[in-house]
């Protein structure tokens, strides 16, 4: 495997089928010539770098991969079902899946500060995936979805941002076949694995999940009622057609109730806050113009369907002034 970190001028960018196969069975070779008989190690969190490693090196090495994938409990509605079901059943992927949801969220409980609670999933991650790497013998290598962008920008954003940051006293030695892949090429080379377009064009999902977007001290109700709010949207915008159109969209649940009424009672609930956004990099984002019926259609099904919540609002901030993510 090339150990250079810097992208020759002359590799090509890779943005058709036959250039993504090409790359593929380059890195097929490359990788077997550095891990030979050896085992890999690679945390599978279902985004799409992380995925798209996964099905390269499955091609390149089989049952010599060894994914975890750990459930924290804050991952989107059928996310984790997504991973056993493309990596496990699909592909055969030597898998081992921890639903580590009990740990995180006991540990999250009563802590409302955002920092903090990036810090325990961040933290806790770790552990697992460390308790996890101690029950396995004769791992050498660690694989990881670096991209180029993560390179380039290595003071940085993805390094604290990522849940998925792993122990540095982890003695094995690196496997990142995607390293010098911009996430377009990353996107082409994953349909040339026969990834499924949901899991190679998903949308960025912070690495601490849904944790960022229940917003003050996570309950495991609150934590339900935005995941099935989030389903809604989603499914939504996929209907509508609004998801290969917007950047990033989803919902945020505050944890302050108001009153409504349901059925004739009075129904507390919480509301459920609709983001959706366009940007190029995400440092500034504009606002996506959602069709009214659309959001009347979003608001009857996630006041009607979900437990818990009683009103539906929508965010016009841009970035800047607002973040993209509530927190
Ligand atoms: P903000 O909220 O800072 O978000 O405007 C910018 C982009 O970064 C994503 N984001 C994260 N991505 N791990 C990630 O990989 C994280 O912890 C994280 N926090 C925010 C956010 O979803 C948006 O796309």
């Amino acid at each position: 495997m090339s150990q250079s970190n810097i992208r020759p001028e002359s590799m090509a960018r890779i943005n058709t089928p036959e250039l993504a196969n090409a790359f593929i069975e380059e890195q097929i070779r490359e990788v077997r010539a550095q891990v030979g008989d050896k085992q890999v190690l690679l945390a599978l969190s279902g985004g799409v770098d992380s995925s798209v490693v996964a099905a390269l090196l499955i091609k390149a090495i089989g049952k010599q991969l060894v994914c975890v994938h750990v459930n924290h409990g804050l991952m989107r509605k059928g996310e984790s079902e997504q991973v056993i079901e493309v990596f496990r059943n699909g592909l055969d992927a030597n898998l081992i899946y921890v639903d580590a949801t009990d740990r995180f969220l006991d540990l999250l409980a009563g802590v409302a500060e955002p920092e903090k609670k990036r810090k325990i999933i961040g933290n806790e991650f770790i552990k697992v995936f460390d308790e996890e790497a101690g029950k396995l013998s004769g791992i050498s290598f660690l694989a990881q979805g670096t991209i180029y962008p993560d390179i380039l920008e290595s003071d940085g954003v993805k390094a604290h941002h990522n849940v998925g940051g792993l122990p540095e006293d982890m003695e094995m030695e690196l496997v990142e076949p995607l390293k010098l892949l911009y996430k377009d090429e990353v996107r082409v080379v994953g349909k040339a694995l026969g990834l499924p377009d949901e899991m190679v064009f998903r949308q960025p999902f912070p690495g601490p999940g849904l944790g960022v977007r229940c917003l003050g001290a996570i309950t495991r109700d609150r934590l339900h009622a935005l995941r099935e709010a989030d389903a809604i949207l989603r499914e939504e915008f996929d209907k509508c057609g609004l998801a290969g159109k917007v950047w990033q969209y989803f919902i945020a649940v505050p944890d302050f109730k108001s009153v409504g009424v349901r059925n004739s009672k009075r129904y507390e609930g919480w509301p459920a806050i609709v983001r959706a956004v366009n940007t190029v990099d995400a440092m500034t984002a504009t606002i996506e113009e959602i069709p009214y019926a659309v959001l009347h259609r979003i608001t009857d099904r996630i006041t009607h369907e979900v437990e818990g919540i009683n009103r539906v609002l929508l965010d016009l901030t841009p970035k800047p002034i607002g973040t993209i993510e509530w927190e």
